[in-house]
C-alpha cells in the first residue's frame, strides 16, 4: 500500500489489529504500536501517536472496520455499535476534515452493508477503508506531480509541519510535491520550520525527507522571515487540515505566518491536499472550528518546563490562511491560483 520504508498506518487482516507507527517515539525509536480494540484507535488520534489529516481519517476507517468484526448481531445492533464508534472518533480531533469525511464515507457502507452477514458485512467495511487508504496514496502522487511542475528546477523549498508519509496514506502532500519535484531531476534543498510546540517538522518531517536523501535543515519558526528576507526561500509548500469553499485554508499553526511573510517577499505560497480536505459545506475559513490543545504542550518540552506553574497558555493546534495569499492549490482533482480569483468549486 506504501511506497516509503516506513507507513503510518496500516491494518493486519491476519489478526484484524491497526499498526501504528508511535510518531511520539520518533525520531529516537521506530516503534509500531498493535492496537485490538478500536476505542484504542480513538485514543491514538487524540493522543497524536498518528497525526495528519489523511491518516487520521484512514485510522479511523480502519477502526470502523475493526469495529464491524466484532458485531455478531443482526443489523440494527451493527448499526447501533458503528454508530457510536463513529461518534467518539469524530470527536476527537475537530480541525481535519478528513476525519468526518471517512467517517461519513465509512458509514454509507454501513448503511449499505448492515443486512449483510456479520463475515460478509465486515469484509465490505475493511474493501472500503482500503479503498480510503489506497486513494489518499494515488492523491498524493497526483497531487505531487501537478505541484511539482510550479518548482523550479533549482529550488530551496520551506515548508512546515509534517505532510509526508507520515501524515498520510503515503509520499505525502506537500512532502509529496518535494519527493516529485526531485524524481522529475530538480534539484532541491529544504527548508523545514521546527512546528512549535508539537516539533513535526523538527521530530518528523526533517527524518522523512533525510532516509530520502533530500537536504533538508531544520529552522525555528521564528526564523521563517529572516531566510524569505534573505532570498533564500525560492517555494512554499505546505498542506492542509480544511480547506473553504472560498478558498481559505486551515493548516497547522504558523501557516498564516509563513503565508503573510512569503506574500511580502514575493515567494510563492503554496497549499497541496486532498479533494478529502476540501469542506464544501463550510463557505469561509471562518466557520472553520480550531482545535485548542493542552497548555502542557506549550509550557513543557520533553520533561522541561519552560512556563512556570499557574501562568497561562494559548494553544490553538491550526490557524486560517485566507485565499488571497495563496498562489496555487493542488488536489488530485487539478490546480487553482486561490489569489487569482479562481474557485475551489471548479474542480
Ligand atoms: O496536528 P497535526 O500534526 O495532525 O497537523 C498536521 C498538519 O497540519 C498537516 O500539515 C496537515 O495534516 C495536512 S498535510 C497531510
Amino acid at each position: 500500500m506504501h511506497p516509503s520504508p516506513f507507513f503510518a498506518v496500516e491494518f493486519d487482516p491476519a489478526t484484524r489489529e491497526l499498526l501504528l507507527l508511535d510518531q511520539l517515539k520518533l525520531p529516537n525509536e521506530v516503534a509500531y504500536r498493535r492496537l485490538a480494540e478500536p476505542d484504542e484507535a480513538a485514543e491514538a488520534i487524540r493522543e497524536m501517536v498518528v497525526r495528519g489529516a489523511p491518516a487520521i481519517g484512514i485510522t479511523a476507517a480502519y477502526a470502523l472496520a475493526m469495529t464491524a468484526a466484532r458485531v455478531e448481531g443482526d443489523a440494527a445492533t451493527f448499526l447501533l455499535v458503528h454508530g457510536g464508534a463513529c461518534r467518539v472518533l469524530g470527536n476527537t480531533r475537530p480541525t481535519a476534515v478528513n476525519l468526518a469525511w471517512a467517517i461519513s464515507r465509512m458509514s454509507r457502507t454501513a448503511a449499505d452493508a448492515a443486512k449483510l452477514a456479520p463475515k460478509e458485512r465486515y469484509q465490505r467495511m475493511l474493501d472500503e477503508a482500503e479503498s480510503i487508504h489506497r486513494e489518499d496514496l494515488q492523491a498524493c502522487r497526483a497531487m505531487g506531480a501537478l505541484g511539482a511542475l510550479d518548482v523550479p528546477q533549482k529550488a530551496t523549498i520551506l515548508t512546515h509541519c509534517n505532510t509526508g508519509a507520515l501524515a498520510t496514506g503515503g509520499f505525502g502532500t506537500a512532502l509529496g510535491v518535494i519527493r516529485a519535484a526531485r524524481e522529475a531531476g530538480k534539484e532541491i534543498r529544504v527548508l523545514a520550520s521546527e512546528t512549535r510546540p508539537y516539533l513535526q517538522g523538527a521530530r518528523l518531517t526533517s527524518w522523512e525527507l533525510h532516509q530520502d536523501g533530500i537536504e533538508v535543515e531544520v529552522i525555528t519558526d521564528n526564523m521563517v522571515g529572516h531566510f524569505l528576507k534573505q532570498g533564500e526561500v525560492d517555494f512554499v509548500v505546505v498542506g492542509s487540515d480544511r480547506i473553504a469553499k472560498n478558498g481559505d485554508v486551515a493548516n497547522k499553526i504558523g501557516t498564516y505566518g509563513l503565508a503573510v511573510l512569503a506574500n511580502h517577499h514575493g515567494v510563492p505560497f503554496t497549499v497541496a491536499a486532498p479533494w478529502s480536505t476540501v469542506d464544501i459545506r463550510t463557505a469561509t475559513g471562518d466557520s472553520i472550528p480550531i482545535e485548542e490543545r493542552s497548555r502542557g504542550e506549550v509550557a513543557e518540552v520533553g520533561n522541561r518546563t519552560l512556563v512556570a506553574e499557574g501562568i497561562g497558555c494559548r494553544h490553538p493546534a491550526f490557524d486560517i490562511t485566507p485565499a488571497s495569499l495563496i498562489d496555487a492549490i493542488y488536489t488530485e482533482r487539478g490546480k487553482i491560483s486561490p489569489k487569482q480569483g479562481e474557485m475551489i468549486t471548479s474542480l
